[in-house]
């Protein structure tokens, strides 16, 4: 993380002033059209590093982000965005990236990297053995379909866990935590004052090819960065009404 923002220990509980998350949130917006004004590459590591930092399945950080520097491949990626002016104006374009092929490295990752000096016998199990059966799907997803038989028996009597037990819900596994990066992103952003907008509407056929992606990776959505320009905002906000979707059970 830059000098400018040393990381804070999660554990220090830092004095947490809401006002200023809540004007973060609430003044957030998709904007479609930026100005001329470049976002620094310093900002975009930053908020990179506060993307890396959100909540992710079982901490095996399934995802990648594909920072757009080079004006050719920008200006094909812009073409698969649909030509949308937020993919063109942007001044900072990224495309956030879910895998579902790296969870086994990472679970390796997770021991040799493992912060304290002594790794607790349960992470050890874990990383070794129970995300390895969790996850693995066996040659033609063999594994996933026994897996789904076995609790699906077991879990007549029992709460079991019901997946990841195929290719799709892998992809939603992964993606899952990659949104929660991105939203994670978008609010960097925001909080030192830039905006941004996410984009599915994209050709994932075209933009896979010109980013270069591996078989396993899915793009979760574009993130274009820039200033607000005045007429970047295409409609007021609108939201129903918190009846409509809040349940009290
Ligand atoms: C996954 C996702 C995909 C989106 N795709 C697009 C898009 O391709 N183009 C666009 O202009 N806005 C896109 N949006 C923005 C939404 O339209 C926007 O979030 C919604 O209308 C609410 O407006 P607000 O973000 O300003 O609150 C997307 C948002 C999300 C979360």
């Amino acid at each position: 993380m830059d000098k400018a923002m040393p990381a804070i220990r999660p554990e220090a509980l830092p004095e947490i002033d809401a006002r200023e998350f809540i004007k973060v949130v609430q003044s957030r917006r998709s904007v479609r059209r930026f100005t001329d004004e470049p976002v620094p590459d310093e900002i975009v590591d930053q908020c990179l590093d506060l993307a890396m930092l959100a909540p992710n399945s079982c901490n095996l950080q399934p995802w990648e982000f594909y920072w757009i520097k080079t004006d050719s491949v920008k200006e094909k990626i812009v073409e698969a965005c649909l030509g949308q002016n937020a993919a063109r104006t942007s001044q900072q374009l990224i495309a956030v990236v879910a895998r579902t092929g790296t969870w086994r490295k990472h679970c390796e990752q997770q021991l040799t990297e493992w912060p304290d000096e002594k790794i607790p016998k349960i992470i050890d199990t874990f990383y070794k053995r129970v995300a390895p059966f969790q996850y693995a799907l066996g040659p033609f997803g063999v594994l996933g379909y026994a897996k789904k038989a076995f609790y699906g028996v077991i879990g007549l009597t029992r709460p079991v866990p019901r997946g990841p037990y195929s290719a799709a819900e892998m992809r939603e596994w992964a993606v899952k935590s990659t949104a929660l990066a991105s939203e994670n992103l978008m609010l960097a952003f925001r909080a030192f004052g830039y905006d941004s907008c996410p984009m599915e509407g994209f050709d994932a056929v075209r933009a896979r090819k010109i980013l270069k992606l591996p078989k396993d990776a899915e793009i979760v959505m574009f993130v274009g960065v820039g200033k607000r320009a005045e007429n970047g905002i295409y409609n007021s906000r609108l939201r129903f009404s918190r009846e409509q979707f809040i349940k009290h059970v």
